[in-house]
């Protein structure tokens, strides 16, 4: 392999080094930052998700708050869970994972957390300080994939990037950042999913490929530019094994490339952490 490992694990570890100063310095003056997370249904890989999410809490001497709703629960009860966490002082962020058991009204639901503790980036308030290119709270993983490409010092600004799928969480958001004025970003975004004609070369064309479709091996060799960074952002699984977009082989064409596992994850957890922190911080 040639291509320079972008290594998420080692740099989020340094991020939540400095998130623990933060959180150090509340805690001395008495106060202890909270997250409150909303888990619905028996999803593993969420269960999964949400449980690693606490782990760092625990270690980074963050309050975790939980609350595991069946598929079956109501909407409104689902509001009614919001509205307490949304009320309650000890809770400064508040995350429900997605995504929501079929039926359930995603918007309505993202609507109801108080923009003030949306540490997901996803209260529409939020993402339209982000096409505003206002500060405000930005979508975890999307944040943390643009800290990676600048702690590795990949050319971003000016370059062309193609980030692959438009979901809420990753793609749409990510492609918004990308195109900011601002520092690692300054790029040209390319959005594209597979229905898009000539999907192969637009991909080709990428100084950086971003992929966050969760379609295993989706991204081949022949679709890299010798020299690109490929970010795997989409995971799927299959008979337990959790499987990556990006297809072997890519990593002896690539300039950099994310690991399979330690690679996106743990920036998505220390952004969240840091966003906790920061809505923290905020309140007086
Ligand atoms: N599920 C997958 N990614 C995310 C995320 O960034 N936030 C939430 N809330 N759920 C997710």
């Amino acid at each position: 392999m040639s291509a320079e490992l972008l290594d998420g694990a080692k740099l989020a570890g340094r991020m939540n080094m400095e998130s623990a100063d933060r959180i150090g310095r509340l805690l001395s003056a008495g106060r202890t930052v909270g997250l409150g997370t909303i888990l619905i249904g028996d999803n593993p890989s969420s269960a999964k998700y949400v449980a690693m999410k606490h782990a760092d809490c625990a270690e980074l001497g963050i309050n975790s708050f939980h609350e595991h709703l069946a598929e079956s629960v109501s909407q409104r009860e689902v509001e009614e869970v919001i509205d307490r966490m949304n009320t309650n002082p000890e809770i400064h962020g508040i995350l429900v994972q997605l995504p929501l058991p079929e039926g359930m009204n995603q918007e309505e639901v993202l609507l109801r957390i108080s923009p003030d503790k949306d540490v997901d980036g996803l209260h529409p308030l939020n993402l339209g300080k982000l096409v505003m290119g206002q500060p405000g709270p930005l979508p975890c993983t999307p944040a943390g994939i643009v800290e990676l490409l600048l702690a590795h010092r990949v050319p971003v600004e000016g370059q062309h990037v193609v980030v692959i799928g438009r979901g809420l969480t990753v793609g749409r958001p990510l492609a918004l950042l990308l195109a900011l004025p601002r520092r690692g970003c300054n790029a040209a975004v390319s959005v594209v999913h597979r229905g898009v004609e000539n999907f192969s070369e637009i991909v080709r064309s990428g100084d950086v490929v971003v992929s966050a479709a969760g379609s295993p091996s989706l991204v081949v060799p022949a679709m890299i530019k010798p020299g690109a960074a490929v970010v795997g952002a989409g995971t799927s699984f299959a008979n337990g094994k959790l499987l990556s977009d990006i297809a072997d082989g890519v990593e002896n064409l690539a300039g950099w490339i994310t690991p399979r596992i330690g690679g996106v994850g743990p920036m998505t957890r220390a952004m969240l952490v840091r966003n906790t922190v920061l809505a923290a911080e905020k309140v007086r």
